[in-house]
């Protein structure tokens, strides 16, 4: 049987970086305010002429070169995203296929918000597992200030833009492998996040549609306890399945969302500070890309060796969550 596991790793952070003090002079807020509500201090924002899948493409380019593979070794593409470079089609993944000039590919976006890079994990390990794929490149790409209200001060403090990639790869060597990926929704919390117009469930015509129609609008003190109870609740449930103890966990790496919900879960999870590991203070959050924007982090400043114990936990718009139980296995 092959296994599926996590060969690399890359990401790219745009450069121009919107401080808390920025949005302090846009809406009513301060430093003070969001950094004890969230812990944010900044976040960085893509160039008007930069697209979800030019972020996708630069730091898939950093997680092939690392994987140690040719593109011609890449047989499936997911980008999971929530800000796609175009409304319907084609996918952002496409594009990125085009763009790195991947042949023979099958490549489609998915849709699962924040969780969207542990979705695509699932997707990857699967196919991977039943023989139809090698090697997946699964990205996390968010151009999210494309889709934010920067009058509304409940959201436009939070979210940020940058991508993840990762190359998953098939194994016969089970040490190597994943070794489990949970994925959940509820749709009856739809209405807590989302973007309510621009799509056929619109009640605006869409000849009639204003520029703000697609931007996210958030019930966030009901999200902060769904978030903290849903994370909470997977990462038990996939650690007891799995006969795994928490501190078996090099690293605990949650959606960054916020500090005080990473802080709730981890307490209520007994986690060491040292296992967990925080990007959200320099990036807010990014989304389907926060996830393997983190690992790469690790990875980047040496914290990350072969064979450690990751444990990824998201959580979502939808509502949707998951978790997942990997060792790192480059090359
Ligand atoms: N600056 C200053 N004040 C603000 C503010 C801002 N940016 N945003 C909201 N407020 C005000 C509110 O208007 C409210 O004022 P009032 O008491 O006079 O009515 C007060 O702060 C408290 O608002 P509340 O929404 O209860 O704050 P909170 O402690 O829940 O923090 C969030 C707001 C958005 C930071 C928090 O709810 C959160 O992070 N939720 C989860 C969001 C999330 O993770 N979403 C993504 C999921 S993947």
């Amino acid at each position: 049987m092959a296994y599926a596991s996590f060969r690399s790793i890359g990401a790219y952070v745009p450069k121009k970086i919107l401080s808390n003090k920025d949005l302090a002079t846009m809406v009513d807020t301060s430093d003070d305010w969001i950094t004890k509500r969230t812990g944010i201090k900044e976040r960085h924002i893509a160039a008007k002429e930069e697209f979800t899948s030019d972020m996708g493409v630069k730091a898939a380019e950093l997680a092939l070169e690392r994987s140690g593979l040719a593109k011609e070794d890449i047989d499936m593409l997911v980008c999971a995203t929530i800000s796609p470079d175009y409304f319907c089609m084609p996918s952002t993944a496409t594009v990125i296929s085009a763009k790195l000039g991947l042949k023979n590919v099958t490549a489609f976006d998915i849709s699962a918000a924040c969780t969207g890079f542990i979705y695509s994990l699932s997707i990857a390990k699967a196919f991977i597992e039943s023989g139809m794929k090698k090697n997946v490149l699964i990205i996390g790409a968010e151009k999210l200030s494309a889709i934010t209200d920067y009058s509304d001060r409940g959201t436009c403090i939070l979210f940020g833009d940058g991508a993840g990639a990762a190359v998953i790869s098939a194994t016969d060597n089970k040490a190597e492998a994943i070794i489990d990926v949970h994925t959940g929704a509820d749709g009856e919390y739809g209405d807590l996040l989302m973007t309510p117009n621009g799509g056929s469930g619109s009640a605006h015509d869409a000849l009639e549609q204003e520029s703000s129609s697609c931007f996210m609008q958030m019930k966030g003190n009901e999200t902060f306890k769904v978030a903290v109870r849903t994370l909470t609740k997977d990462v038990v449930e996939i650690l007891e399945e799995n006969g795994i103890q928490s501190d078996a966990i090099k690293h605990f790496i949650p959606h960054q969302a916020n500090y005080r919900i990473i802080k709730a879960v981890g307490d209520a999870l007994k986690m060491k500070e040292e296992q967990v590991v925080l990007t959200v203070a320099k990036y807010g959050n990014t989304s389907g890309a926060s996830i393997p924007m983190a690992i790469n982090d690790i990875y980047e400043s040496g914290r990350l060796q072969k064979g450690e114990l990751m444990l990824l936990d998201a959580f979502g718009g939808g509502l949707t969550w998951g978790s997942a139980l990997i060792p790192f296995s480059p090359k």
